[in-house]
C-alpha cells in the first residue's frame, strides 16, 4: 500500500506519515530532505542556488554523501531547498529515487508536495495536509526552539508565507492537492487527533478497495 501525503511547510505532514508508517510497518520517506539535501550539497560546493547545472549534479549524486540531519532541517535549508525545488531539472533527477522507494514490494509512506499528484499519482490512499499559516509557524518556532536554533515567530510566519507562495506559484509539480486526495486540515488538532483522522481515512479508503476488489 502506499500512502501519499502532501501539504505546505510545516503542516504536519512530516510527523502523520512517520506515525501512519509506523502503525502500518510501512517504510517512510521524507522527500523535503531530498531538495534540502541537494541544497546543503551545493552550499557545501560554494556554489550559488541559482547554478542549475551543479543543483541537478548535486542531485544525483545525493547517495554519496553524507548529511547532518540536524543541519538539513534548519531554516536556512528549508528556504535553500524550495529554490532548488523549483528547478524542473533537479525534480526530474530525484524522480527515479523516490519512485524507486515507492515501488517496494510492502509499500511505502511518501510525503512532500507532489507525491499525489506527480511522483505515485496511482497511491490508493492521498492525504492533504493543512493548517492556518499562524497554527504553522508556531509549530514550526516550537520545533526549532527545541533544537536550539532561532525561533522568532515572525520571521518563522514569513518564511512560511513565502515558501508557500514559491512552492504554489512554480509552473512544475507545484504545491496541490490531487483531485482524490482526503482534506485534513489540523489547525485545530493536536497529534494525536489529527493522526485518528489520517487513520480513519485510509480504513476509510482500504475498506472500500476492498468492497470494489
Ligand atoms: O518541513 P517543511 O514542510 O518545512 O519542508 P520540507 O517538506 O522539508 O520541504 C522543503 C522544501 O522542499 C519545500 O518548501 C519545497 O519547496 C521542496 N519540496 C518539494 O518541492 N517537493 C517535495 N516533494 C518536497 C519538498
Amino acid at each position: 500500500m502506499i500512502i501519499a501525503i502532501d501539504g505546505p511547510a510545516a503542516s504536519g505532514k512530516g510527523t502523520l506519515a512517520r506515525l501512519l508508517a509506523a502503525h502500518f510497518g510501512l517504510p517512510h520517506l521524507d522527500t523535503g530532505l531530498l531538495y534540502r539535501a541537494t541544497a546543503c550539497a551545493l552550499l557545501d560546493e560554494g556554489r550559488p542556488l541559482d547554478d542549475v547545472a551543479a543543483a541537478v549534479a548535486a542531485a544525483r549524486g545525493l547517495a554519496l554523501r553524507h548529511f547532518d540531519d540536524t543541519r538539513l532541517r534548519t531554516r536556512e535549508m528549508g528556504e535553500a531547498a524550495s529554490l532548488v525545488a523549483a528547478m524542473p531539472d533537479v525534480r526530474a533527477a530525484l524522480i527515479d529515487l523516490q519512485r524507486g522507494f515507492a515501488s517496494r514490494p510492502e509499500g511505502a509512506v511518501l510525503d512532500g508536495r507532489d507525491i499525489g499528484t506527480v511522483i505515485c499519482p496511482d497511491a490508493p490512499v492521498k492525504i492533504f495536509v493543512t493548517a492556518s499559516a499562524e497554527t504553522r509557524a508556531r509549530r514550526r518556532a516550537l520545533e526549532l526552539a527545541a533544537r536550539g536554533e532561532n525561533a522568532d515567530y515572525a520571521g518563522i510566519l514569513a518564511d512560511v508565507r513565502r515558501r508557500d507562495e514559491r512552492d504554489s506559484a512554480r509552473s512544475f509539480a507545484p504545491l496541490q492537492a490531487a483531485q482524490d486526495a482526503f482534506m485534513l486540515d489540523t489547525t485545530d488538532l493536536d497529534i494525536e487527533q489529527a493522526f485518528r483522522a489520517a487513520l480513519e481515512a485510509v480504513e476509510r479508503k482500504l475498506a472500500l478497495a476492498r468492497k470494489l476488489g
